[in-house]
């Protein structure tokens, strides 16, 4: 997660009463970790959950539940409270909270600071199956949406009461990631982003195989930020250890060979390709069927190699290519190879990490090749990086209609 993502937003954090309250425990932790400062305003009923002990040692600020609040000096705290916030966030809300947003009730504090707003409304939904299938419920959301509030969630999947469906509120980690995508300038909305990530994985033998030290951070951090600027991601994955970035379709591959063969089913669908992955340049020709077996007195095995595709530049030549963007990973002379690099693969964009070689780590320093010029970008955490490398591929776009 990135740091100070949402620095000097300002949420009021609504809770509704549900079992789903335990969770607004960590998103509050997280929002507040990404720089944002959270006013919770709690319903009598969801002080029934958690407590607003709680929430305000999580919140560093005093949490509010009742509309006659002493500590407001003109006892307008629903006027107030809602005229500092960038947005209202109600998670967990209940069935009940939606039916009273629908109508514009203002019975207690929070649903009276909803009424009063000046700034938009999210709401993260959280309830049995049955409840959130109910015709007034999906009726109640509808309007919600025509009014101009995003619904975010919910889940499907266990829930409290014992059973399975749609309706569970989205996991905190899921709802920050929401709640920032919400905050994002859309300066790709309709375009569709192509990427490569992570390592291949070639094989020698049923169990062994070559493969390199990339993490796929850089590549997952660029989907999760095209993603959060509107873009719709399809993210073709060599094998990382990493989650899936909120709303981005993921397709896992394992060989040179496969992740080609999936961008190449793909890019015709693509406005930008972005070839984050460090693929291996070789495999070996025939990897054995079994397992090479180490035997005392006999040769060692040796492997013949062949040259894998060069997905890059093979997108790159396309009669009718994507926005075709590449990365370049050296371990000297970047200055030099990486323009190099750009021209040999015919990419308009070429991004070079400026060593020490930056597998595995956090943050990174980049130099951006283009036939014009290059233009360095100062060093940060991979997820900032990733924002500013989508907002310098935004602005190379042709024109802002989909490319084709
Ligand atoms: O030639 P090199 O591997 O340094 O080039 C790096 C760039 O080319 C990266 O964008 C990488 O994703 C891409 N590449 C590729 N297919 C290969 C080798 C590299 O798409 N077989």
């Amino acid at each position: 997660m990135a740091t100070a993502e949402l620095a000097g937003k300002h949420l009021v954090l609504g809770m509704t009463g549900g079992i789903a309250c335990y969770k607004i425990a960590e998103l509050t932790r997280l929002l507040t970790k990404a720089g944002a400062t959270v006013q919770v305003v709690m319903t009598e009923a969801a002080t029934q959950f958690i407590t607003p002990v709680t929430m305000q040692a999580l919140s560093g600020r005093p949490v509010y539940t009742s509309q006659w609040d002493a500590r407001v000096p003109n006892n307008m705290a629903h006027i107030d409270l809602s005229r500092e916030a960038d947005a209202i966030v109600i998670a967990p809300a209940s069935t009940d909270f939606l039916a009273k947003l629908v109508h514009g009730m203002a019975d207690d504090l929070l649903s009276t600071l909803c009424v009063a707003r000046d700034c938009p409304l999210l709401v993260v939904p959280a309830m049995n199956r049955q409840m959130w299938q109910n015709p007034a419920t999906q009726r109640n959301v509808a309007q919600l949406r025509a009014d101009g509030v995003s619904v975010l969630g919910p889940d499907s999947g266990p829930q409290a009461c014992g059973e399975i469906g749609d309706g569970r509120m989205l996991e905190a980690a899921a709802t920050y990631e929401a709640i920032a995508s919400f905050f994002a300038p859309k300066i790709l909305a309709g375009r569709r982003v192509l990427l490569t990530a992570g390592p291949t994985f070639e094989p020698l033998d049923p169990v062994r195989g070559i493969t390199n030290r990339s993490s796929g951070k850089m590549g997952f951090a660029l989907a999760r930020a095209a993603q959060q600027a509107g873009a719709d991601v399809h993210l073709v994955a060599g094998p990382v250890a990493l989650e899936t970035p909120w709303g981005v379709l993921r397709e896992d591959v394992q060989t040179a060979q496969q992740m080609h063969d999936a961008v190449m089913g793909s890019v015709a669908n693509a406005d930008i390709f972005i070839g984050v992955a460090a693929v291996a340049d070789w495999r070996v020709d025939h990897a054995s069927e079994h397992k090479i077996k180490k035997t005392a007195g006999h040769a060692l095995p040796s492997f013949a190699f062949v040259e894998n595709p060069d997905i890059l530049a093979a997108v790159a030549q396309l009669p009718r290519p994507p926005f075709t963007v590449g990365f370049a990973a050296e371990s000297g002379d970047l200055e030099t190879h990486g323009e190099e690099k750009r021209v040999r693969k015919k990419v308009p964009l070429l991004i070079g990490n400026l060593g020490p070689l930056t597998f595995g780590l956090d943050d990174n320093e980049v130099i951006l090749f283009e036939a014009a010029r290059t233009t360095r970008l100062p060093r940060a955490d991979k997820q900032t990086l990733a924002r500013a490398l989508i907002a310098e591929i935004a602005k190379r776009l042709p024109d802002t209609s989909p490319i084709r």
